[in-house]
């Protein structure tokens, strides 16, 4: 095999995945919560795109113009498909990022981005990817990393090392790299099994690797078994990509905006000791074990005063894209479960159950009469987008010109879901990006659309389908076998997409 996957696996294609944080609407808010400004996002790159899910909902669910690459050749073929069918003028290139880097036909971009890709790559593609954010963001232009951290792949770094080893061994004896996996974990619990002194040195390790073993194939053999794996240093990074100019602007994950869901009272007071820089990040990523690092960075951003930050978020809208929680809200952080202040989420999620747009300065002005603050409601709002609740929302006319477009890549996506279940997103004009809808939310909306109204009716519409394909549901474990099992599970399911996910999907404007 000649050598143009420069170490980067290619034999087995990764999985379907959806990352919010490459919608530069997510970066807007995020940066604006931050202080920061952030560019008119009138074209975007993402580099090493996978199956192009991401791009092609971003592409279709917006105004900006989408440019990306990856090499896989079948991955490309998928992507281009998707994007074919919503009608947008998506570039998806299947050029090897030495290529693309100097093609002579890129515009200058507004937003960079690139998810699970950089840990994976030779330092050779790192410098030439880091050269082209140099060369090729625009002043004021936001890029997007997500990669893995040191911290928290510490102590099981030698296993994915173990298991790379052991794959190289085997996969030199034949077999397919799913294949291959298999053995290697096997291999992996067997080695554990013999208590070795390098797991009673690092007892989480076993915990780790029962938590991954039942993960999608597919991802474990990108993750573990690439030529190249490399988690950074936050203060590594920021010397690797200094020569493009940029400077870490904040965290796209908005949990990790609010210390008090991440770090104790007394490690935040070591955090403040240390200077706001680089090395207090670095500090930050040790206390919570930080594993993958979601960040948004600039070119020169520019420092909000007060004023402009207030009147910013003032106009940014957000819109609730889940069911309204009916019992105590919890939300998942370092620190463990943490408990949402009823009297301060409930209000805003009763305003929001509507699930229409609303921009935060509305939401700040209902909220007036119960003494709750814009400091508390930005709270609220990335707190509750951080969790997947919420999601930023485009102005009325952008939802408007980007409808049609969106509705064109969701009917390619539910045709899809017919037969095959991995693709889990729709795109919503209303936030510019992915929702998640699995596949027999999917087979519902289809049948709705094509005009069942109750729930016996979309049963027996997903029913005939899976019929014609020889299939069956599953249910606890064991096959329903008769069509009367099949459809009253189906006629339960199809109750809830009535009565809770229609409105939603709807207010969404993905009908
Ligand atoms: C782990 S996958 C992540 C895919 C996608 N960003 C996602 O999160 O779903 C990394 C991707 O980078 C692509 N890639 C790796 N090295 C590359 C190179 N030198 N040129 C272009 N694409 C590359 C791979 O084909 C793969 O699809």
């Amino acid at each position: 095999m000649s050598d143009w996957t420069d170490g980067y696996l290619t034999d087995v294609e990764y999985s379907h995945a959806y990352n919010r944080e490459l919608n530069p609407l997510a970066a807007r808010l995020a940066l604006l919560e931050a202080g920061l400004s952030s560019p008119r996002f009138d074209t975007a790159c993402e580099l090493g795109f996978g199956q192009g899910l991401s791009i092609n909902l971003h592409a279709a669910a917006s105004t900006t113009e989408w440019w990306g690459t990856d090499f896989n050749p079948a991955q490309v073929g998928y992507a281009r498909e998707l994007g074919a069918s919503s009608g947008v003028d998506v570039k998806l290139l299947d050029d090897a990022f030495a290529d693309f880097v100097h093609r002579p036909d890129l515009p200058d971009f507004d937003f960079i981005g690139m998810h699970g890709v950089w840990s994976w790559i030779s330092p050779e593609n790192q410098g030439l990817l880091t050269d082209f954010i140099r060369r090729k963001l625009k002043v004021r232009g936001i890029l997007y990393i997500g990669y893995n951290v040191v911290p928290g792949w510490a102590s099981f770094a030698p296993i994915r090392h173990l298991m790379a080893e052991h794959a190289a061994l085997s996969g030199a004896a034949g077999g397919g790299k799913l294949n291959v996996l298999k053995g290697t974990l096997e291999f992996v619990e067997r080695f554990l099994a013999t208590n070795p002194v390098y797991r009673r040195a690092n007892p989480m390790v076993v915990d780790r690797f029962d938590g991954i073993k039942g993960k999608d194939p597919s991802y474990l053999v990108h993750e573990f078994l690439n030529g190249h794996w490399r988690p950074s240093y936050f203060t590594t990074m920021v010397e690797a990509l200094s020569p493009a100019r940029i400077s870490f602007a904040c965290s796209a994950s908005y949990l990790d905006h609010y210390d008090a869901l991440n770090v104790t009272g007394e490690q935040w007071a070591l955090l403040q000791s240390v200077p706001d820089g680089p090395f207090r990040q670095s500090l930050r990523d040790f206390m919570i074990n930080q594993q993958f690092r979601r960040d948004y960075w600039a070119k020169g951003a520019a420092r909000l005063t007060h004023l402009q930050q207030v009147e910013g978020l003032a106009a940014e809208r957000v819109v609730l894209v889940s069911q309204r929680p009916q019992v105590e809200l919890k939300v998942k952080a370092p620190l463990g479960e943490v408990s949402l202040h009823a009297p301060v989420y409930d209000p805003i999620l009763d305003l929001l159950g509507d699930h229409r747009p609303r921009s935060i300065g509305e939401i700040a002005k209902a909220m007036q009469p119960r003494n709750v603050t814009l400091k508390q409601v930005m709270e609220v709002v990335m707190v509750l987008a951080g969790a997947g609740h919420l999601a930023p929302a485009h102005d009325d006319a952008t939802i408007a010109r980007v409808r049609p477009a969106a509705g064109r890549l969701n009917d390619a996506i539910l045709e899809r879901a017919r037969s095959v279940g991995d693709t889990t997103f729709l795109a919503s004009p209303v936030t510019g990006g992915g929702v998640a809808a699995p596949q027999l939310v999917q087979n519902f909306l289809l049948g709705h659309r094509r005009g069942c109204r109750t729930a016996a009716e979309l049963a027996e519409f997903v029913w005939q389908n899976l019929d014609a394909q020889g299939r069956k549901l599953m249910s606890q474990g064991q096959t329903l076998e008769t069509r009367e099992a099949n459809l009253g599970l189906l006629t339960s399911q199809a109750s809830a997409f009535l009565d809770e996910r229609l409105a939603i999907l709807k207010a969404l404007q993905i009908e």
